[in-house]
């Protein structure tokens, strides 16, 4: 049945040119989840505690916590900041607020992208 397999060609086709156009914007898709990250950064105010690039609290400086913390201790700040306060044996005063869990999941992926990206 050719016209089968023509179809079937075309799929191929079209799943390989898919897969191709897929893989170049994968960075540029990186940049766009640290952008939203700088912005949701910004929109919850984090820089009333935190200094980035000089701006912000210099109580604590989050310069280079991208070095510092995993991805995965990261968003453990972000999401349960009492154990980390407590893990951390952090006496700084007031401790990161425990709400920003309450934040939508791909708010909290894209802050922990943006935070990696501070590499010192
Ligand atoms: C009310 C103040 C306050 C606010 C607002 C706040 N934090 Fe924090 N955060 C802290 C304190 C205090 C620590 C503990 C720092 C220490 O002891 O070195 C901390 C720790 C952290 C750490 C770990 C830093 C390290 O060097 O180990 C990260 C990451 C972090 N906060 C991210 C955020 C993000 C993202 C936001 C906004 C969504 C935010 N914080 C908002 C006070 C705050």
């Amino acid at each position: 049945m050719p016209h089968t397999l023509v179809k079937l060609t075309r799929s191929l086709a079209g799943a390989a040119l898919a897969l191709t156009l897929g893989a170049a914007p994968a960075l540029a898709g990186d940049e766009a989840l640290v952008q939203r990250g700088k912005d949701v950064y910004t929109a919850q105010k984090c820089q009333m505690c935190h200094l980035i690039a000089g701006k912000g609290n210099k109580m604590n400086p989050l310069d280079g916590v991208g070095t510092k913390l995993s991805a995965a201790d990261t968003k453990a700040w972000i999401v349960t900041p009492a154990e980390m306060t407590a893990t951390a044996k952090s006496t700084k005063k007031p401790p990161m607020p425990a709400k920003y869990d309450k934040l939508p999941a791909a708010d909290i992926d894209a802050l922990v992208a943006y935070l990696q990206s501070l590499k010192k």
